[in-house]
């Protein structure tokens, strides 16, 4: 058994089967992640995780050992589990798995890939979907339809942040037992929060408001936010999404200038879904700077989008500033 779920874990999936099947399936995840952590923590021993295989994802991302060999560890441990379909940054269609069992599952088999070298937390982010009669209509829906989302993060600790809509839970791998042990039983982000996440390389590639609010946070207490702001990009989505959790901040992956950027970097199906649906379970907000992404219908597979999520009081902001008329920007 990999997780010692509380007495609490997915009561609030009505459907006893569908239940037991998420219950299931997230420990086989579980399994897995361990498979994952432990390659991880071996680094530079295991000869290359960080290197190109030469290939590409859909979505042109260069893919490293490490991001091929965790879809393969990920791909296997759900081939045990009761899900029909398997959507993965990494493979450019959907995989049936046996279309007669009710799950679907999407995943960013390993998030934070230009970290995998330098000893920096990198993870696995997954969403479970019911299935549905074929493949596409399982994944090309509304991310408010997911019914456990979550991710796991490989650093000082190896912990799993997961909601099936009943609040967020993190459970931390206990390194003498090997059990994921439940830590937090319902965490909540703090409402407002001076600390701020963006690659501010792209400054000259932001829309007007996204310049003017970052500008406005460097002009601290001297400028109209009135105080001092702070500054953290880790560039694994899945370690800043666990210190916003744990104190508060915005994350932001707008859209910008650079050619394929128009919609950002982060892909809808297994990235930003399950990070918004963590992040509105723990009290915190998540849009594309102005929309809701829990609302945002996928259309294609690695369909990439906007994503601004934290604390409630600044991703508002955010949304105010793109609200403003453009010529007071
Ligand atoms: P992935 O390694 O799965 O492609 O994800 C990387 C993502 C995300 O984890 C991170 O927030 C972002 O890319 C960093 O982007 P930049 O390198 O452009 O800063
Ligand atoms: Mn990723
Ligand atoms: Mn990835």
């Amino acid at each position: 058994m990999a997780i010692s779920f509380s007495s609490t874990f997915a009561k609030n999936i009505m459907d006893g089967e569908m239940r037991a099947a998420v219950s299931e399936t997230v420990q086989a995840l579980a399994e897995a992640c361990k498979q994952i952590s432990h390659i991880c923590a071996r680094g530079p021993l295991e000869h290359g995780l960080g290197a190109e295989t030469g290939a590409a994802n859909t979505d042109g991302d260069a893919q490293k050992a490490l991001d091929v060999r965790s879809d393969e560890i990920i791909t296997a441990a759900l081939e045990t589990a009761p899900v029909a379909y398997y959507a993965s940054e990494e493979q450019d269609d959907i995989v049936t798995l046996d279309a007669s069992k009710p799950l679907a599952v999407a995943s960013d088999p390993l998030d934070g890939s230009s970290n995998i070298d330098t000893n920096v937390s990198i993870g696995t982010i997954f969403s479970i979907f019911e299935a549905k009669d074929d493949a596409r209509s399982s994944f090309l829906r509304l991310g408010s339809e997911q019914i456990c989302g979550g991710f796991f993060v490989y650093g000082p600790q190896t912990s799993l942040v997961i909601t099936t809509g009943a609040g967020t839970q993190t459970y931390v791998l206990d390194p003498d037992s090997g059990v994921f042990s439940l830590a937090i039983a319902d965490m909540k982000i703090v409402p407002a929060s001076t600390e701020y996440a963006i690659n501010a390389s792209n400054h000259h590639h932001w829309d007007k408001p996204i310049r003017a609010y970052i500008e406005d946070c460097l002009l601290g207490a001297s400028g109209p936010l009135g105080e001092k702001y702070n500054m953290r990009w880790v560039g694994s989505l899945v370690a800043d999404a666990n210190r916003i959790l744990s104190r508060g901040g915005i994350f932001m992956y707008p859209g910008d200038s650079r050619d394929g950027y128009a919609h950002g970097r982060l892909r809808l199906l297994y990235e930003a879904a399950p990070v918004a649906f963590v992040i509105e379970q723990a009290g915190g907000k998540a849009t594309d700077g102005t929309g809701r992404i829990l609302d945002i219908s996928l259309d294609t597979l690695h369909q990439r989008v906007p994503l601004v999520f934290g604390s409630k009081t600044p991703v508002q902001m955010v949304g105010d500033y793109h609200n403003k008329k453009q010529d007071i920007l």
